[in-house]
Parts: structure tokens; C-alpha cells; sequence
């Protein structure tokens, strides 16, 4: 049994009149101790077991972020609720663009609301946005009605986080510039049984030019390769088939460990643990994509073949600016290595449009990149102005109006492309992971292909889990329907 177990086991019989232990994740497991009386308090007066809600914005690492919180909670007792209209409600912000910041402000006004008829209720804000400085000023000067305040580097703290705020009767503030350590074997709640996230680093050194990433989530720390298989094995026994293997950076881990170790080797490590059927990880930084890797996804027959390759702009003159370190040619010239090693890749990207200075030429070296690279499909986004990156202070910013225009023009060269790319497939057998009963006609299940594509098929509940040949029939855009074959 891993130490995990014993000591959530352990956790009502826990001595606390001794005050918390220095050393974690003991300390933790305390403080869950703890909060589980206070839980029991709060349930007596509510009439009902206290209900939870976490929101989570923005990308992988904060849905994995989400999950350990959600273990947390679960370990003091709390019950998921459906919506916001819960007695402990967590925000798990994104800050990488603009707009995801002002639909955060817009929501909490509608905390406030629920928390005047609820007064139990505890609001908490953590992840990417709290790390800015003018974000916590604006929280404590108009939002004196939010409890906890947290950061990217201490979300293992929140039961410690939960029974401060319990004490002191104040909104408690807590963020760190930088992480000291990383904490293992905390309760975890993954939200399918049969797949999971697994962080492999935390932070990024990158700084590209347009980010605000390097500054809230800090610098690379790999975590070892022993901590990281033991997760997976766990995860394995539990019963999960797929892992997604997180970093901001995947492709430069290890560097920084004590016995470096590089992100090729850690993959054929982890490929030799038993029952996990589907490797994938996110994200790719293409100047650091090796040959190795290469060879080792060409090899394996657990690795998807799948690679989100974030390009950004096709123009070498605005990749230079955005410090991504590598020319519109050498870009292409992986994909063309890549596809040449492994024909039946799928490759997905990253683009930002109106980076500042991008002029119309710029922008068609872009489209001209999505024509030869032929993605599956990308992600396009409107370059947003983050306050404290370099980008922000550049001259000739490019007017709203141009940068929509010009996102149009990419979209629809995208779409066109990644429904022909999509339907690539027809007629053949592939490997379907089942995710669930389709949610319109439940005479269909529906899962994904190992390039993340959607699949409807004929089956029932049984298949969820599972990994299933489907033979492709139609493709209907972005998604198949088939038939088991
Ligand atoms: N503006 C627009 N898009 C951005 N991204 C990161 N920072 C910005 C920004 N300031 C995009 C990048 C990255 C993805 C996660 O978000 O394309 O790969
Ligand atoms: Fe941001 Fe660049 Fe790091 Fe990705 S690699 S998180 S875009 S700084």
C-alpha cells in the first residue's frame, strides 16, 4: 500500500492536539484532519454534508491543478455540488490572455450574490491570475468578500489554507514568487477513472516574448523520474489505461534534475509499466524536439501518434521577436522530419495573430506555414497584451480591427485544412478509448482516436474504459461515426 493510503487512512485518528508537523505532506494530511472537524461542524449546522465546486480555467496543467484540489476536498468531507451554488466554491484562474481575467471579475460578482444568501459559504481564488500583484490589490480592495487567496506554487496547501481562513475570520492571502519544493503523495481525484494527467515539470525558462507563463508558474522543475512512475503505477492499479504527461515544456525535462535525464528516456521508462495502454503528452517546444524522441515515438507502440507543435507565427522576423528560437524554415523542416519517420502523425499547433509589428506579409508566411505543415487542427488566438512581458512594451502594435481580420482569414484556412486532414481516416480501423455513453442517442459511445479525434459508435456503458477497433464510416467534420469492427 503507498504511503498515500496509510495516511488518508489514518486521518480521523490523527493526534492534533500536538500542533501540525514541519515536514509534508504530513503537515497536510493534518490540516485535512482538522478541516474534516470543522466539516462536521459546518454539516451539523447546514443539515446537509458541505458541497464543493471548482471552476477551472485555462489549460492542462490547471485541470490537473483542479483534480489534486478536488482530492483535497474530498478527504475533508466536502460533496461535489453541480454549479456555483455550493458551500465551498475554488476559482482555478488563467491569466494567459486578457479575456480570461475579465470573465473572472464578471463571475465573482455572482459569487457575491449566492455567498449574501448563503453566509457560509467560502469563496476561494488560486492559479495564474493571483500571481500578479494588481491582481490581489484589486481582490483586497473591491472583493473584500472572498475568503482564500492562493497561487500556483502552494495548491497543496489549501486544507492548511481552509483552517487559517477558519481561525483568523479574514481573507487569507498567500501567494509565492517561487516554488521551495514540489509535495508528493497528496489525495487525488482524477475526473475519468480510466485516463489521467501526470505533471512531469512545472514552470517554464522559455520566455518567449508575448507570455506571462515564465512569470506565474516560475522556473522549470522536473520532477523525478522515480516519483513520476510511481504515480503511474498507482495510477495503473487503479485502473487507468491513458496518461497525458504534462509540462509547459515536455521536451526539455530533466535537464535540471540531479542525474539528468532526458524526456526520450523518461517516455521508454514509463512506456514498461504494465496496463497503461495510451501515452500522450503536451506541450512540444519545437526547438527543443529531438531526434531521440523521435525514435522513440516511431518505436513505441503505447506513445499516440499525436504532436502539439506550437509554431506561433510562420514569419522567422516575428518568431525572432517572440524569442521562440527557431526559423520558419527549421520549423518546417521537423514537421517534414517528423512526418517522414512516422506517416500517420497528427499534428496539432499554437497561433497567435496580431503579435506586435506583424505586418500583412508576416501574417502570410503564417497561412503559408499551416499549408505545408497541413495541421489537424490549431488552436488561433488573438495576440493579448500581458502586462510585464516584453511584447507589452513593443512599438506598433497591430489595431484590433487587422488582427480580427487577419484571424478570419487564418481560421478559415485552418478549418479547411483540419477537416481535410481529419478525414484522412475513412475507411479504416482504428483504436477507440470509449470516454462515455453519447449524451444525445444512447445507443451510441463515444471516445477518441489516438490523435485525440472524436469517434460515435453503436455500444453501451460496458466499453467505457476501453479500447476498442472501430472502423471509420463518415467522417463529419471534426468527428466519425463508425461501427465496431
Ligand atoms: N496572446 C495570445 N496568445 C497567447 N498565448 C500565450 N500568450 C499569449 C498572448 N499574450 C497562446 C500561445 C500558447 C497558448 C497556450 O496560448 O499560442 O501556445
Ligand atoms: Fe509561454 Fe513560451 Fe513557456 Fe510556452 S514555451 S509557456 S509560450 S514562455
Amino acid at each position: 500500500m503507498s504511503r498515500n493510503m496509510d495516511t488518508e487512512l489514518d486521518l480521523d485518528k490523527m493526534d492534533l492536539e500536538q500542533g501540525p508537523p514541519q515536514e509534508e505532506p504530513r503537515r497536510q494530511y493534518y490540516f485535512m484532519a482538522k478541516c474534516r472537524q470543522y466539516a462536521k461542524q459546518l454539516e451539523e449546522e447546514l443539515g446537509h454534508r458541505p458541497t464543493f465546486f471548482v471552476q477551472t480555467f485555462g489549460c492542462q496543467m490547471n485541470a490537473r491543478d483542479s483534480e489534486k484540489l478536488t482530492g483535497i476536498l474530498e478527504q475533508i468531507g466536502y460533496v461535489p455540488a453541480q454549479d456555483e451554488q455550493a458551500d465551498f466554491v475554488v476559482y482555478n484562474t488563467c491569466t494567459v490572455r486578457e479575456n480570461a481575467n475579465q470573465r473572472v471579475y464578471g463571475r465573482l460578482g455572482k459569487l457575491h450574490h449566492y455567498k449574501k444568501d448563503n453566509p457560509h459559504m467560502r469563496i476561494a481564488l488560486c492559479g495564474c491570475m493571483m500571481q500578479e500583484s494588481h491582481v490581489v490589490e484589486k481582490l483586497k480592495s473591491s472583493y473584500g468578500f472572498v475568503d482564500i487567496v492562493f497561487g500556483t506554487h502552494n495548491v497543496y496547501k489549501l486544507a492548511e489554507l481552509m483552517a487559517d481562513r477558519q481561525e483568523s475570520g479574514g481573507m487569507i492571502v498567500d501567494i509565492w514568487p517561487e516554488a521551495d519544493k514540489i509535495v508528493e503523495e497528496l489525495p487525488n481525484r482524477h475526473k475519468y477513472a480510466f485516463k489521467s494527467g501526470v505533471n512531469i515539470s512545472f514552470g517554464c525558462n522559455n520566455f518567449c516574448s508575448y507570455c506571462i507563463v515564465p512569470y506565474v508558474r516560475g522556473r522549470e522543475r522536473s520532477r523525478s523520474p522515480e516519483d513520476i512512475v510511481r504515480e503511474i503505477e498507482k495510477l495503473s492499479r487503479e485502473g487507468v489505461v491513458e496518461i497525458m504527461l504534462l509540462g509547459q515544456n515536455v521536451n526539455s525535462y530533466g535537464k535540471d534534475l540531479k542525474s539528468p535525464m532526458s524526456f526520450a528516456r523518461l517516455l521508454t521508462r514509463i512506456e514498461k509499466i504494465e496496463g497503461i495502454q495510451r501515452i500522450r503528452f503536451m506541450t512540444s517546444h519545437p526547438k527543443d524536439l529531438s531526434e531521440e524522441l523521435i525514435a522513440v515515438m516511431k518505436a513505441s507502440r503505447k506513445i499516440c501518434r499525436h504532436l502539439h507543435l506550437p509554431v506561433q507565427s510562420g514569419s522567422t522576423r516575428v518568431l525572432k521577436a517572440m524569442n521562440r528560437k527557431y526559423t520558419k524554415e527549421q520549423y518546417l523542416e521537423l514537421v517534414e522530419r517528423i512526418r517522414r519517420e512516422i506517416p500517420d502523425i497528427s499534428l496539432t499547433t499554437d497561433i497567435i495573430v496580431g503579435f506586435p509589428g506583424e505586418t500583412w506579409e508576416d501574417f502570410e508566411e503564417t497561412l503559408d506555414v499551416v499549408r505545408r505543415a497541413r495541421y489537424d487542427s490549431a488552436f488561433t488566438f488573438l495576440y493579448s497584451k500581458r502586462t510585464g512581458t516584453l511584447a507589452a512594451s513593443m512599438e506598433n502594435q497591430v489595431p484590433e480591427e487587422e488582427m480580427k481580420r487577419r484571424f478570419d482569414v487564418l481560421l478559415e484556412v485552418v478549418q479547411r485544412i483540419g477537416r481535410e486532414m481529419s478525414s484522412r481516416f475513412t475507411g479504416t480501423v482504428q483504436e477507440v478509448l470509449v470516454e462515455e455513453v453519447n449524451a444525445q442517442d444512447e445507443t451510441l459511445v463515444t471516445g477518441r482516436m489516438g490523435n485525440n479525434l472524436l469517434v460515435h459508435f453503436p455500444g453501451d456503458a460496458t466499453l467505457i474504459g476501453k479500447l476498442v477497433p472501430v472502423r471509420l464510416e463518415e467522417c463529419k467534420g471534426f468527428y466519425y461515426m463508425g461501427k465496431k469492427a
